[in-house]
């Protein structure tokens, strides 16, 4: 039999996304589908890649991201992505979705995160769509509505306060609008401070739209520190409530009194799961990353500057050095730099690596692409996984991380032939040398990319060359659970 292909990758070590041992040999690409995979020693194709046993894997799904603009803004803004072997993000995340809600004024941190009201043009999330499809990204995106930014919508501005009956009802109107033009999901962000305000039955009268549908509720949750057993229980009633898969966004233990405490989240997301359907994300750092919060500071975190709108020379610089040079405490040092961004350190490495080793556990950058000195998790999240954790500490298997960044991911948020490297799925594929693979990126240097990703194809389209950079492809769409 001789096949004609697009692409062949040969003698491929291959790692297929299910969590299956590795086996050799080569992959085929034929438009934006695998056409085969196995001995293709007959086939032949306008391109052929000798893989020397480096290892061909699905390209991964960052299962917890903020690149709604991002995606809009064209292959160099993917590039921090795409050079972890990204081929797929879930936007929308904690709350926050670029639609459906038009802004006049500087949207309310940390809605601020994806930018200021000049990027807040969609009055439906089926303009957005629209948008994905007349100027399509490089990679492919999967879209959370965020009940934040369906609360500035409804409630129009005034959001230190529950929501009417009236105005969750129109809450739960549009988001079942948004998930018939395309979204995936409801996300809220119960932690931030106007979103605080809203009481377990506003959430789960506007997750109302969700019901049995397959849709997912996603959350950052209300209190990930000493309340976190509270918050998890509470998530839980809410996906159970409507019959939604629950996914806890970012899992954590925050603040050094609630170190080692992952046991016991564990255990009770461990004992729900067979109650309902729960799962969680996680990225591989001990340090968190949002909007700085004057309210939320504390003594024993140390706390690092990612932007300030009116002090931009202090990016990268510790709170606690600015409020010495400023003469001031901490708290009014933040004041003064707001509106902000900052990393905060108060996780525990332990925790994180209990987290990131269960087995129900996925893979989230949390990434922050409007930052102008990020958290390096933008940059280094999945070959971090895949070097540091997988290869170096030995915390598992290479195929077990690849199943939390690609098949798992695809398996919780329902998406169809992704994040497999089988005959017929989507040719959303990374080769990566798992000898060299490793994050670049750190807390002091944080936008520099991966070592020992060599290409990274999104639907059949190579997207990222190591060395070369994002190629002109912009072969992404708006994938849509359970199609
Ligand atoms: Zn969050
Ligand atoms: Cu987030």
């Amino acid at each position: 039999m001789n096949m004609r292909c697009d692409t062949i990758i040969r003698n491929a070590t291959i790692i297929d996304g299910t969590g299956n041992p590795r086996s050799t040999g080569d992959v085929a690409i034929s438009g934006e589908r695998i056409a085969g995979v196995g001995d293709l020693g007959s086939w032949s194709a306008d391109r052929e890649i000798e893989a020397n046993g480096r290892v061909v894997a699905p390209g991964f799904i960052d299962a917890h991201t903020h690149d709604d603009r991002a995606v809009l803004c064209g292959p160099e803004c993917m590039l921090c992505k795409m050079s972890q072997g990204v081929t797929t993000v879930v936007v929308g995340n904690c709350g926050i979705s670029l639609s459906p809600v038009r802004m006049k004024n500087r949207p309310i941190p940390p809605l601020d995160l994806l930018g200021g009201e000049e990027w807040w043009t969609f009055d439906s999330f089926g303009e957005y769509a629209e948008r994905l499809a007349t100027d399509p990204s490089p990679v492919n995106t999967v879209a959370l509505i965020g009940h934040m930014s369906l609360r500035v919508e409804a409630m129009e501005g005034d959001v230190f306060r529950a929501a009417t009956d009236k105005e969750a009802a129109h809450m739960q109107s549009r988001l079942r609008q948004s998930l018939k033009e395309g979204a995936s999901g409801f996300s809220t962000g119960l932690y931030y401070p106007a979103s605080n305000q809203a009481p377990t039955a506003e959430v789960m009268a506007v997750a109302e739209a969700v019901r049995e549908t397959g849709a997912l509720y996603v959350t950052h949750m209300r209190d990930e520190g000493d309340q976190v057993l509270a918050s998890i229980e509470e998530s839980l009633r809410i996906g159970s409530h409507v019959g939604a898969p629950v996914v806890i966004s970012h899992h954590k233990c925050v603040l050094p009194n609630n170190f080692g405490r992952s046991v016991e989240t564990l255990a009770v997301l461990e004992a729900a799961q067979a109650r309902q359907k729960v799962s969680f994300d996680v990225y591989p750092y001990n340090a968190s990353s949002t909007v700085l919060m004057p309210e939320k500071m504390r003594e024993d975190v140390p706390i690092r500057i990612t932007w300030s709108v009116p002090f931009p020379q202090f990016t990268g610089r510790f709170l606690s050095e600015i409020a010495e040079e400023w003469g001031v405490d901490i708290v009014a040092a933040a004041k003064r730099l707001l509106p902000a961004g900052a990393i905060y350190y108060q996780i525990n490495e332990d925790d994180m690596q209990r987290i990131l080793a269960h087995p129900r556990s996925m893979v989230g950058s949390d990434g922050l692409p409007h930052d102008q000195f990020p958290h390096p998790r933008l940059w280094g999240t999945f070959p971090r996984v895949l070097g540091h954790y997988a290869r170096d500490l030995g915390l598992f298997s290479l195929e077990t991380a690849v199943h939390k960044m690609s098949g798992k991911v695809a398996d919780v948020f329902g998406l169809v032939d992704r994040g497999v490297v089988r005959k017929g799925a989507f040719a959303d594929l990374v080769l990566f040398d798992p000898l060299t693979v490793r994050d670049a990126a750190n807390f002091e240097t944080p936008t520099l990319p991966a070592d020992g990703i060599v290409e990274t194809w999104v639907g059949g389209q190579s997207a990222y060359v190591h060395g070369k950079g994002a190629t002109k492809a912009r072969a992404g769409r708006l994938v849509t659970r359970g199609t």
